[in-house]
């Protein structure tokens, strides 16, 4: 069975303050999750040890990484590698949000070094994908993603493959308030998911966890996450709000 993942996504946001508020609010709340539904925390990297203490009581939640280089160790200043990662045991790591693709020039062949990385050391990618406006104008979306895929991921052996989680954001519907329906959501969810089939076989298919991010609020996750290929979400704006992101972990 895939697992259902909720995962905030803080990005640039919050104090030392803030963050302590927040993370006390999710852990203490009542959240219906499980060993096969899961919340995960991509915080600011300087509250990735708080943010793993204040969870530590519930094993089903997790603090994650918003990025880290491609390289193992060495001279390259301001940067996080996923050994430093691996040894605060950290175990999530979000990779090609499109701002990164689009503010610090991300490409797919560099997201497939950051991918190969990550695994190395034991760390579960959270791999984003999704297209700009102009492209879903075009209706070319699935051969956008699909390239996305292909050049990031397909280069992984299938036991490889089976350890990462894809999260798909259509560009247009982030902190836009604009969400993609359930049916487009679950228009090219399946279509990632047969991609993924024709290049690794149903079983490692559907076993692979696809979030779905965009825009999502606690009055949409309901209805996006019940579309049989969302496998759960990737919240911005709307994980920086205890109480709506609580409802939407119970979505
Ligand atoms: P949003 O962001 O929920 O604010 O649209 C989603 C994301 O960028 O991961």
């Amino acid at each position: 069975m895939r697992k259902q993942i909720v995962s905030a996504n803080w990005k640039m946001n919050g104090t030392l303050e803030q963050a302590n508020q927040l993370l006390d609010a999710f852990a203490a709340a009542a959240l219906l999750v499980d060993e096969n539904r899961i919340a995960v925390f991509a915080v600011p990297a300087p509250f990735l040890m708080l943010a793993k203490e204040k969870l530590s009581g519930n094993p089903y939640l997790f603090a994650a990484a918003q990025n880290a280089y491609s390289k193992k160790s060495g001279a390259y200043t301001g940067e996080i590698s996923v050994e430093i990662l691996q040894s605060l045991g950290i175990q999530y790591l979000v990779l090609g949000h499109s701002e990164r693709r689009e503010y610090f020039q991300e490409s797919n062949a560099f997201l497939a070094e950051k991918v190969n990385i990550a695994l190395a050391f034991g760390i579960c990618p959270i791999f984003c994908c999704g297209e700009p406006l102009e492209i879903r104008e075009a209706n070319t979306q699935n051969q956008f993603v699909a390239q996305q895929l292909k050049e990031s991921l397909f280069h992984l052996t299938p036991a490889e493959f089976s350890k990462i989680v894809i999260a798909y954001e259509p560009i247009w519907a982030i902190g836009t308030g604009k969400t993609a329906s359930s049916e487009q959501a679950q228009e090219i969810h399946q279509f990632i998911r047969a991609e993924i089939a024709t290049q690794y076989g149903e079983q490692v298919a559907n076993e692979v966890s696809i979030l779905y991010g965009g825009s999502v609020k606690a009055n949409n996750a309901k209805e996006l996450f019940s579309q049989p290929d969302v496998d759960g979400g990737l919240v911005g704006g709307a994980s920086l709000n205890a109480a709506e992101f609580i409802q939407i972990i119970n979505s």
